[in-house]
């Protein structure tokens, strides 16, 4: 395969040389069981790069399981991980499976790794090296074949100096390391994501396609991007839902992400400050267009379902309860973000942790 076609396949956009590397050595590792330590500042495309990864391996065909270490309750983390026997502690009302089992002859992606709470360390690299672990409350061991992924935006390196993570750990995890450079040291990629996300957005807005002022796209390409492609996705995303001609200036963006106050060096991580009311007027619009896209895409089910000659009868049997919509809602969000439960919370429109406690409310 091409580079090209391998970057359509994995969803990467960028062509600049560091882009390039990068998915040759994903190519390389991914035949491999090795782990892969995924560094990166936030929003450089972390994950982007760990479902790359599964994609390309022999496991793409089984489950990848991405665990966010830093958004589970230190509480609940061990449960989450190895599952649990019943009864194994109070409100362990059924013996549920664990990440790991969840993820077996799949990758289990470790997400903000360094959020991991230092005992959880421990049984999480006896678990790497001997392929088996205990559910909680069990006796026996359980055998897993999975690869594992990490990721963090904290230099690592140095939390080990300071004891907060694991030196054996550390280097169990990081048999191979990639780095993620910000977007700021990889301009070359910026108009082509900018052009990328565009197209996206206005295909699923059923909008017109935007055309960018060359003053506009200057902007975006001298912009220092602190929150990285992430920020990029969001500012096309808002320049589009406050542009009413589908052109778009340069003065939109002067609003959505201003330039750092004339001295200060463009090469480090800004702080951008805006007035209330920008702040309110972007998150209306935003609003706006969430919804205009969600009756397009209700509009569409409808019509679906009317072709497929399944309409909903008006019959009183069929009201459901708020509870019942709610559990159902949450099943087709895990099943729509194949079980990765960030996404599923995006989808559903609430919190990791609310998705966790509504997981657990359904036994799900
Ligand atoms: N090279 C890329 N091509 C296409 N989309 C990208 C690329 N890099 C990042 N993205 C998109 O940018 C957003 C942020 O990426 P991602 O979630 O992978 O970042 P991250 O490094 O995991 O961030 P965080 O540290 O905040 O978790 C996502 O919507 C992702 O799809
Ligand atoms: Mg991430």
């Amino acid at each position: 395969m091409t580079i090209e076609q391998l970057q359509k396949k994995f969803g990467i956009v960028g062509k600049s040389k560091e882009i390039h590397d990068l998915i040759d050595i994903i190519v390389q590792v991914a035949t491999s069981d090795i782990s892969v330590l995924i560094f990166g500042e936030s929003g450089v495309g972390k994950e982007v790069f760990a479902r790359a990864i599964h994609a390309a391996s022999h496991r793409a065909g089984n489950p990848l399981i991405s665990v966010n270490c830093g958004a589970i309750p230190e509480g609940i983390l061990e449960s989450e991980l190895f599952g649990h026997n019943k009864g194994s502690f109070t409100g362990a009302t059924d013996a549920r499976k664990g990440y790991f089992e969840l993820a077996n002859g799949g990758t289990l992606f470790l997400d903000e790794i360094a959020e991991m709470p230092i005992t959880t360390q421990v049984k999480l690299l006896r678990a790497i090296e001997t392929k088996e672990f205990m559910r909680i409350g069990a006796e026996t061991l359980t055998k897993v074949d999975v690869r594992f992924l990490a990721a963090t935006n904290k230099d690592l390196q140095n939390e080990v100096d300071v004891k907060r993570f694991r030196e054996d750990l550390f280097f169990r995890l990081k048999a191979v390391t990639i780095h993620i450079p910000p977007l700021r040291k990889r301009k070359v990629d910026i108009l082509e994501l900018v052009h990328f996300f565009a197209e996206k957005f206005a295909e699923e807005n059923r909008t017109a396609k935007p055309v960018f002022s060359t003053e506009a796209l200057d902007y975006l390409h001298e912009y220092p991007w602190p929150g990285n492609v992430r920020e990029l996705k969001n500012a096309v995303e808002t320049s589009i839902a406050l542009t009413k001609n589908a052109r778009i200036s340069k003065e939109i963006f002067e609003q959505i992400i201003p330039y750092p106050k004339s001295g200060t060096s463009m090469n480090f991580p800004v702080v951008t400050r805006k007035t209330p009311e920008e702040v309110e007027r972007e998150f209306i619009y935003r609003a706006l267009f969430e919804l205009k896209k969600d009756i397009l895409d209700i509009k569409e089910m409808l019509l679906q379902k009317e072709k497929e000659n399944l309409e909903i009868q008006d019959n009183p049997d069929d009201v459901q309860s708020v509870e019942e919509a709610s559990k159902r809602a949450t099943i087709l969000a895990l099943q729509k973000s194949k079980g990765n439960k960030r996404i599923a919370a995006e989808l559903l429109g609430i919190s990791e942790r609310t998705l966790y406690r509504k997981i657990k409310e359904y036994h799900l």
